[in-house]
């Protein structure tokens, strides 16, 4: 199979208008590069046009770009609620949820849909890249490509090959990372990677404290915030990246390494049951004004 170089990659297609997928389709913009981006509701189109717009706006405000640059890189941004536009991208990263059989599908119709020497990539947080390549018939082309929330801020992505990746694919993951100005950082394909094998076990755990009555959430958040310098304390980063992340997350771990270490903390598993999932629903381990 011949497979395309990165300097062949000029237009990226992005599957998923969430945080995510909106946050890699700004910087993807941002950087030159033309985005044909994909979600099931115009609604939810719209709705991420207008977030992107929003962080375009604040470049041009801190002096990052001109305005001029900026409808330039709006006038790059294609959105479409059929994914059949696939097949005009020169690579394909997918951000939609947390779930295999979810993405699996996603992967099963972009094969179909994506040029034969087109890369596919997925965003997931922790789902094995080489079971994820197997929904494919291209598992040498398919890298795991992980980025943070929030994207435009985060500087790291993991860049995830999978049992039968190719390191041509790994190379050309890497370069399109770099010229993101992010920095990419290679790991092998184990549970929850590098970072969420080590962040959600700690997050994980600051939840036990809040259900042991060891400390309230502004307690365990304080403590970590001015005795580790951590930017934020881990029950409000839980409440950023959504409580139902992290809790499908620490199942990931617990049934992939099958040890008792990685168990849900209850009051996690609670918390979502009763739909307190952090920023996005209003309520988490904190409040927030939610948009209507
Ligand atoms: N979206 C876009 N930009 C944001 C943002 C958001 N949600 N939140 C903050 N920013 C921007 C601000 O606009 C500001 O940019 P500027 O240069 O234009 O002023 C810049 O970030 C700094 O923001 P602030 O000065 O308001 O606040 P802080 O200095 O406290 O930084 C933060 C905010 C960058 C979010 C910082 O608190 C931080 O780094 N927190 C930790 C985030 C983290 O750990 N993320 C990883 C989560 S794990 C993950 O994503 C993996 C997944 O698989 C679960």
């Amino acid at each position: 199979m011949n497979q395309s170089g990165f300097e062949s990659i000029k237009t990226v297609g992005v599957v998923g208008a969430g945080t995510m997928g909106h946050g890699i389709a700004q910087v993807m913009v941002k950087s030159g590069l033309s985005v044909i981006l994909h979600d099931l509701a115009e609604k939810l189109l719209t709705a991420a046009v207008e977030k992107i717009g929003r962080g375009l706006s604040r470049d041009v405000e801190k002096g990052r770009m001109t305005a001029e640059e900026r409808a330039q890189a709006l006038g790059r941004l294609k959105i479409t609620t059929d994914l059949a536009a696939m097949a005009n991208a020169d690579f394909i990263i997918e951000a939609v949820i947390e779930n295999f059989a979810t993405k699996a599908a996603v992967f099963r119709e972009l094969e179909t849909l994506a040029r034969p020497e087109v890369i596919l990539a997925s965003n997931t947080s922790s789902i094995s890249i080489s079971k994820l390549a197997t929904q494919t018939r291209r598992p040498a082309q398919f890298v795991g490509l992980h980025f943070f929330n929030p994207v435009p801020v985060m500087k790291l992505v993991e860049v995830v090959p999978g049992l039968d990746t190719s390191p041509a694919t790994v190379e050309v993951a890497t370069a399109l990372a770099s010229s993101l100005g992010k920095t990419p950082i290679r790991v092998n394909d184990y549970p929850g990677f590098v970072s969420n094998r080590v962040l959600m076990p700690m997050i994980n755990e600051a939840v036990f404290c809040v259900m042991e009555g060891v400390g309230d959430a502004a307690a365990v958040d304080g403590v970590m915030k001015l005795g580790m310098n951590h930017p934020m304390g881990p029950l409000e980063l839980a409440d950023l990246i959504g409580l139902d992340v992290c809790l499908d997350i620490m199942r990931v771990l617990y049934e992939g390494f099958h040890d008792s270490k990685y168990r849900p903390c209850p009051l996690l598993e609670k918390m979502v049951a009763a739909g307190r999932l952090g920023q996005k629903t209003g309520k988490g381990f904190y409040e927030y004004p939610v948009a209507k």
